[in-house]
């Protein structure tokens, strides 16, 4: 079977996520689209280029909405970097993406599109909920990368407070993909032991130092080049993955959640038709205010937009 995919807004993110399918052979045609002709030409031409030296070959589209009917995935990493470049703020950006996104949700439901949409575009949660709307799709295969960024980050600070691999750090951001989310505490675990508990112990273990840094953890690589690529196409391809291989995995992803009636991060099982199965955590009292009141906040934004 081919695995298809299409990558709507190819600016550095969407140029990242295609260099790694590309690169990694995971896909066998994609389709490129932004409305810079000039710059997703020029990179689709440099992909060619570099097609004889790589071990995969990947067929090429550029800007062909009639290709997006029969792919298994579509990505939306649309973004406005001129609005990045000043503002260390995902609503900043929000006027351009939602008008963005409006006219592109209406062209995936035109195509006929009936696979998996992931979006990344922010602000994610409200973005991810303008595309399940407008598209009409089933809300379990409109899907936002949401807090699996953020949860890394928390890995990653983690695993360098204790000096280990933060693929060995397991556990949730949760809530919204920006400032109101959290780490949920009550679901890391590391060497075997729940961190409160290892926390105890250890004065290294600042959990509440953690938690602000994977929260603002993006803003320190905004600041440096005004944007994030490597590590959000880092979440977004091993979600692509898990939806081309049907991989049946556990990922903190935004995601529709009945009890807010909104989108937000909290895990799910994600296979061939987007979340296949909603999981339950066992949150303590205080995460659960904490992950009401994320909601409350991206609903509020994202009914602010849609009236
Ligand atoms: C990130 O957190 C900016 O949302 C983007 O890297």
């Amino acid at each position: 079977m081919t695995r298809k995919v299409a990558i709507i807004g190819v600016g550095h993110v969407g140029a990242t996520v295609a260099h790694n399918l590309i690169l990694n052979g995971r896909v066998d045609d994609l389709t490129l689209i932004d409305i810079n002709e000039d710059k997703v030409k020029a990179d689709e031409l440099d992909f060619r280029d570099a097609m004889a030296n790589l071990d995969y070959h990947t067929k090429l589209h550029v800007n062909d909405y009639s290709q997006l009917k029969d792919c298994e995935v579509i990505i939306s990493a649309i973004g406005d970097i001129e609005i990045q470049k000043i503002k260390l703020d995902r609503f900043a950006e929000v006027a351009f993406t939602s008008t963005q996104v409006k006219i592109v949700a209406q062209q995936i439901k035109d195509s006929g599109f009936n696979g998996v949409l992931i979006d990344i575009s922010n602000p994610c949660d409200i973005q991810t909920m303008i595309y399940q709307k407008i598209t009409g799709l089933p809300a379990t295969q409109v899907i936002g990368t949401g807090t699996l960024l953020d949860s890394a980050r928390m890995q990653r600070a983690v695993g360098e407070a204790l000096n280990i691999d933060p693929r060995g750090v397991h556990g949730y951001n949760l809530g919204e993909h920006g400032n109101s989310q959290f780490t949920a505490w009550s679901t890391v675990n590391v060497l075997g032991q729940p961190i409160e508990e290892l926390a105890a112990d250890n004065d290294d273990i600042d959990l509440d130092a953690i938690d602000h840094e994977a929260r603002i953890g993006g803003y320190h690589v905004m600041l440096g080049k005004h944007y994030t690529n490597y590590a959000i196409a880092a979440a977004t391809t091993r979600l692509i993955n898990a939806v081309l291989s049907d991989a049946n995995s556990q990922l903190p992803v935004s995601n529709y959640r009945p009890e807010f009636d909104c989108y937000l991060s909290y895990p799910a099982i994600v296979g061939r038709r987007g979340v296949v199965q909603p999981v339950d955590l066992p949150l303590t009292e205080e995460e659960q205010t904490k992950l009401a009141q994320s909601a409350a906040f991206i609903k509020g934004r994202y009914d602010a937009i849609m009236r």
